[in-house]
């Protein structure tokens, strides 16, 4: 539906910027939290390079439970407090795991992500999902990546929930 050209050659800070912009027209004026989820997993698997899932769990009481997403099927439900993603919401930091056999309760839903990048989504003062990214690249997410998410997420977290 929506037609980008990003030229993947561009400094990251600028295919960011471009993303951002794209993901605030896509859910401009949408209220339905789940569609614009399933939105926003469908563009940045478009246009990020070397992932092998990419989409959202959303809190539900003590757990996330898995919302939109592009990629293998994946674990239903989390403790908060468990895992990568887990730990992201308990501790409503950005998780960027370099290798995710080191992090400590990681939870394999495919065995062949090596690396993890997981973004708290945050809307009035509260962290109501997460942004979830694995590549099967080691070490696939720099600083860059961490903050042009963070930017992405931050502009459009009114509309995640
Ligand atoms: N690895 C995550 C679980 C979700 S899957 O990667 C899609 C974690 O440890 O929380």
């Amino acid at each position: 539906m929506l037609d980008i050209s990003i030229n993947p050659d561009q400094p990251a800070t600028e295919i960011y910027t471009e993303l951002t912009s794209f993901a605030s027209a896509l859910v401009d004026g949408e209220p339905d939290a789940i569609a614009n989820m399933a939105n926003i997993s469908a563009l940045i698997w478009q246009y990020i390079p070397d992932l092998n899932w990419a989409g959202f769990y959303r809190v539900q009481g003590s757990e996330l439970v898995l919302g939109p997403f592009q990629g293998k099927t994946a674990c239903i439900r989390i403790a908060i407090g468990s895992g990568v993603c887990g730990t992201a919401v308990a501790t409503g930091q950005v998780q960027r795991v370099a290798d995710v056999h080191a992090f400590p309760g990681h939870i394999a839903c495919d065995a062949e992500s090596r690396s993890e990048l997981v973004v708290p989504v945050v809307k009035d003062g509260a962290v109501i999902a997460v942004l979830d990214l694995d590549s099967p690249r080691p070490d696939r997410f720099t600083q860059e990546d961490e903050d042009g998410m963070v930017g992405l997420i931050g502009a459009i977290a009114n509309n995640l929930g």
